[in-house]
C-alpha cells in the first residue's frame, strides 16, 4: 500500500517564526508526496534501493552507514540531477542538494522510522517515492516526502505512526536538508491541518470559521531557503532593533490572522496577508517579480496576496472569494507565474 503526505503553504509569519514569533501554515492536500517500502528482490539486510523517478534518483545506499546521515554521502548509480523536470518539483530546497544528499535524506527517514518502531528488516528494502509537488518553491516538499516515507515504514511494519511522532522524526530529516529550520514544515505536513506554530512549542490546530480558497502561483524562480534565512540573519545582526520591530509586527499580523480565520473574516485575513507582504519586503526577501504577481492578484480582486515561504522567488499566495478565484488565477498566470494551483482550506 502507498503512504502519502500533503504539501504546505505558509499563510502568515515566515522568517519571523525563526525568531520565536508565531506563524500560520496550511496543508495543501491537492498536491501530495507518496512512498512505498517493500522487501527488495536482491541485496543484503541493511541495504536500501531507492527509486524516486520524479527527482531523477535511482540509488542503492547502506541504511546504517553514517554516510546515510550526512549530506556528503556518496550514493551509487545516481541519475544526473536537474535533468528531469520534476527534479525541481520536489522544492526549491533541493537546489541546495546533490542527488547523493537526497538519497541520504531518504535513507535517514527510513532508518529513523525503523529505529522508532524497533524494526529490523530481514532483508534488503526497496523504497519508491513519487511527488506531484510542483516546481514551485516553498511548498514543503522535503517534509512531505519525508513524512510519506515515515508512513511507508510504519505501513511496512504493520504499525501506526502518530502525527506528533511523524513530525518529530521528520524534523530530524529536515535538519539534514536545511540546517536549523523552524520546524513549521514538518509540523503542518504531519498534522495535515491548519496550524498556529511557535518554534519549540507544541503546535495548535486552527478551527477554520469559514472554509476559504487559496491560489498558489509559482514564480518559476527557485531560490535557496538556507541562503535567504542566512541573509535575514546578517541584516538582523547589523540592525537588531529594526528587525525585532518588524518581526513583532509580523507576529501581530499572525495573531490577528488567527482570529480572522477562526471568525471566518476572510477579507480581513487577506488584508493581513498583504500587510505581511509589505513587512517581508522591508526585511528584504521579496523580489520585483513576486511584487508584480501580487499586484496582479490584488487588481483582479483578491482580498490579499503575499509571497509564501522563504521568498527570493518561489511561491505567491492569494486569498479570494470563491467566485473570483478563476480570475485571480488567470491574472497571476498572465503576470508571469509559470503555473498556479487552487486549494481549499478548512473544507
Ligand atoms: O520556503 P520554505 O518552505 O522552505 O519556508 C521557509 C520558511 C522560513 O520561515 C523562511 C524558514 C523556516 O525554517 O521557518
Amino acid at each position: 500500500m502507498t503512504s502519502s503526505a500533503p504539501g504546505k503553504a505558509i499563510l502568515l509569519g515566515e522568517h519571523a517564526v525563526v525568531y520565536g514569533r508565531p506563524a500560520i501554515a496550511v496543508p495543501v492536500h491537492a498536491l501530495q508526496a507518496s512512498a512505498t517500502l517493500k522487501p527488495a528482490d536482491r541485496g543484503e539486510p541493511g541495504q536500501l534501493w531507492i527509486e524516486a523517478p520524479d527527482i531523477g534518483l535511482s540509488s542503492q545506499v547502506e541504511l546504517h552507514s553514517p554516510a546515510a546521515a550526512t549530506p556528503q554521502s556518496q550514493a551509487e548509480n545516481l541519475a544526473p540531477a536537474g535533468s528531469s523536470p520534476v527534479s525541481r518539483a520536489a522544492g526549491r530546497e533541493q537546489i541546495d542538494r546533490a542527488p547523493e544528499s537526497q538519497a541520504a535524506g531518504l535513507a535517514t527517514a527510513v532508518r529513523l522510522g525503523l529505529e522508532h518502531f524497533g524494526g529490523t528488516p530481514a532483508g534488503a528494502l526497496r523504497l519508491e517515492v513519487h511527488s506531484d509537488l510542483p516546481v514551485a518553491a516553498g511548498m514543503g516538499s522535503s517534509a512531505a516526502v519525508t513524512v510519506a516515507v515515515l508512513r511507508a515504514v510504519a505501513e511496512h511494519l504493520g504499525q501506526q505512526l502518530a502525527p506528533e511522532a511523524a513530525s518529530r522524526l521528520a524534523y530530524e530529516v529536515e535538519r539534514h536538508y536545511h540546517g536549523q529550520p523552524s520546524g513549521i514544515d514538518n509540523t503542518v505536513v504531519a498534522l495535515g491541518a491548519p496550524i498556529y506554530y511557535v518554534r519549540e512549542r507544541p503546535p495548535s490546530t486552527i478551527a477554520v470559521g469559514a472554509p476559504f480558497t487559496l491560489v498558489l502561483a509559482d514564480s518559476g524562480r527557485p531560490a535557496s531557503t538556507r541562503e535567504l534565512v542566512a541573509g535575514v540573519r546578517q541584516r538582523w545582526e547589523a540592525d537588531p532593533a529594526s528587525y525585532e520591530r518588524l518581526f513583532d509586527e509580523i507576529g501581530a499580523a499572525v495573531e490577528a490572522g488567527r482570529t480572522a480565520i477562526e471568525g471566518g473574516r476572510l477579507a480581513e485575513l487577506g488584508q493581513l496577508m498583504t500587510h505581511n507582504q509589505l513587512l517581508l519586503e522591508q526585511i528584504g526577501v521579496s523580489t520585483p517579480l513576486l511584487e508584480t504577481l501580487i499586484t496582479a492578484g490584488l487588481e483582479s480582486g483578491a482580498w490579499g496576496a503575499k509571497l509564501s515561504g522563504a521568498g527570493g522567488g518561489g511561491l505567491v499566495l492569494a486569498v479570494a472569494d470563491a467566485g473570483l478565484i478563476g480570475a485571480v488565477r488567470t491574472a497571476l498566470l498572465e503576470a508571469g507565474a509559470v503555473r498556479a494551483f487552487v486549494t481549499e482550506v478548512g473544507s
